[in-house]
């Protein structure tokens, strides 16, 4: 495994990081699988988890707390998020400074760390994020945060992030069929942001998926009725999955990783052989046919 430096934070983190969310966070989850995937993570040398008070319906934080207890993460950098918080089967949002605050004290007890973890707003508006900048440095100055973020899909709000003194880190939906993503994350380099890769693999819809468990027809589900969008513009990526060198997912994170200013691919896996697929990307070089063919699907994608 490789590490990058997170921006200034003075972390260094995996390239392939570890996704606590989604089904891995799920109670229909079976605990051991769920535990056994990061010990299996950490023992392939991930250094960075994440996860959020609002994943998996509030399960997933404090199941990556459990998942941890007895090991030692003195090296680990684990990021959760604030902003959204599960109530009954839904996902609601608070970005007063006072819920902030609450969460991220919650955030500290449910993960039941020694060393406090990156705290990310989860999907803030221009001017929530505006609000809270010195919200979220005074958490850090309490120890209730190691380094503060912002995740959002919406690029305006990730621009204004970079103007904040008081935002270290930032993570943004970076895949192939993201490129447009390109020129901001120059820009938070250059601004010296630590830059993490959400949903590298596109939320799985860049390989086939066989339906074998519960989790396939959830995961089946959420693209068709969320994603369908992604799904289609995915399919014109199939020839990934013909690469001799590599599996497509392998391709998928090279791609995010080719670019210097990512830090870390956060990448979500449940099966022990995804994520071993995943940590075996880490220092895996894009055959440049692979990437001429990326970038004429993504030119054929944006006509
Ligand atoms: N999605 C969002 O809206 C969002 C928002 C903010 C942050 N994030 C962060 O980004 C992380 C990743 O996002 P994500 O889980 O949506 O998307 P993702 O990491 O792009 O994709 C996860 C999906 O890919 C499948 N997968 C993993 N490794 C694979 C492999 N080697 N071959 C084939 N399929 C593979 C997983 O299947 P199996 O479960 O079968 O292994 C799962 O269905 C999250 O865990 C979270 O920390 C996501």
């Amino acid at each position: 495994m490789l590490y990058r430096p997170l921006g200034r934070t003075g972390l260094m983190v995996s390239e392939i990081g570890f996704g606590a969310a989604s089904w891995w966070g799920k109670p229909q989850f079976s605990e051991r699988e769920a535990l056994g995937l990061v010990h299996a993570a950490i023992d392939g040398g991930v250094r960075f988890f994440d996860t959020g008070a609002s994943y998996s319906g509030g399960h997933a934080e404090p199941r990556l707390g459990r998942a941890l207890k007895g090991r030692d993460v003195s090296g680990l950098v684990v990021a959760t998020k604030a902003g959204t918080f599960a109530k009954g089967g839904r996902v609601g949002r608070d970005f007063s400074p006072a819920a902030i605050i609450a969460s991220a004290e919650r955030s500290l007890k449910a993960l039941g760390l020694e060393v406090p973890p990156l705290l990310q707003l989860h999907g803030p508006s221009v001017e929530e994020l505006d609000r809270l900048a010195d919200t979220m440095a005074g958490l850090k100055g309490r120890g209730v945060a190691r380094a503060v973020g912002v995740n959002s899909f919406d690029p305006a709000v990730i621009d204004q992030a970079l103007g904040l003194p008081q935002i270290d880190v930032v993570m943004v939906d970076y895949n192939v069929l993201r490129p447009e993503r390109e020129p901001l994350i120059a820009r938070a380099a250059a601004a010296d942001k630590g830059v993490l890769a959400g949903m590298p693999l596109a939320m799985g819809h860049l390989t086939p998926r066989k339906v074998r468990a519960p989790r396939d027809l959830w995961y089946a589900a959420r693209g068709r009725l969320r994603h369908r969008r992604e799904m289609e513009a995915a399919a014109r990526f199939g020839f990934l999955n013909g690469l001799p060198q590599m599996t497509a997912a392998q391709a998928a994170l090279a791609y995010v990783l080719a670019n210097p200013g990512v830090a870390c691919a956060v990448v979500g896996a449940t099966r022990l052989g995804h994520l071993r697929e995943n940590l075996a990307a880490s220092g895996l070089a894009l055959p440049p046919q692979a990437r001429e063919a990326i970038r004429a699907a993504q030119r054929a994608l944006s006509r």
